[in-house]
């Protein structure tokens, strides 16, 4: 699939304020500063679409993206930045937890960890917790451009047994670079082959 339209629609504090209507959406979320609006950005290739920062705790609300007119993308504010304050931290929470369990157009998340590090507790307790409420997701591994080849595929291996401890199936998984659009096609082909999925299903 390629993107021929990519628009910045709305930016929310509250998941009920969401845009209305039926088109299906594709949400990011993990911790802070693991790349969930570069990946945006690399997929549309409009590096200006989503604000990006080498600061953790950027993206503080609910963005949709309107994609060839058909479906969204969405970037969430990231988990566990602590530096935020208790009360920030726990707003954050709130308006992600309220966005996956209730928004009914939510139909794919893609769950974002840094390739570099070990299973971190905090992804693994979201992840876990997404299993427990019935969530459809997906994993990216991102920023695979900053170690070797060799290592990004030992530490998904290493991640994927470490999954495998409470799964007994695994979810889709990606491996992605923003600098060099790694995984670029994979992850676009998914969401297309799910949109196709969703049509599919409302002809019968
Ligand atoms: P919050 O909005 O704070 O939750 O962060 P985020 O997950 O949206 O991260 P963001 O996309 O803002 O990226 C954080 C930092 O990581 C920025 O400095 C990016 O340039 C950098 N970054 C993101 N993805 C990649 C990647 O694939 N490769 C490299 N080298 N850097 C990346
Ligand atoms: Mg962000």
């Amino acid at each position: 699939m390629e993107i021929t339209s990519a628009e910045f629609v709305i930016s929310n504090s509250r998941a009920d304020m969401c845009p209305k209507g039926n088109l299906p959406e594709y949400a990011f979320i993990g911790r802070s500063n693991v790349g969930k609006s570069s990946l945006i950005n690399m997929l549309t290739k409009n590096p200006k679409l989503a604000m990006t920062s080498s600061t953790p705790g950027k993206t503080l609300l609910i963005n949709h993206f309107l994609i060839n007119k058909e479906w969204y993308l969405v970037d969430l504010p990231g988990y566990g930045y602590a530096q935020r304050g208790k009360k920030m931290m726990e707003k954050i929470q709130k308006l992600i937890e309220y966005y996956v369990l209730e928004r009914e157009q939510m139909t794919c998340l893609f769950v974002l960890v840094d390739s570099r590090l070990e299973p971190q507790k905090i992804d693994l307790e979201f992840i876990q917790w997404l299993g427990e409420n019935g969530i459809p997701f997906a994993i990216i591994f991102t920023k695979a451009d900053k170690q070797s080849a060799g290592k990004t595929k030992m530490n998904v291996a290493h991640y994927l047994d470490r999954l495998k401890e409470e799964w007994e199936e695994l979810p889709p998984y990606f491996i992605s670079s923003s600098e060099n659009r790694t995984g670029r096609k994979e992850i676009l082909d998914y969401i297309d082959s799910v949109n196709r999925q969703l049509k599919e299903a409302a002809t019968v």
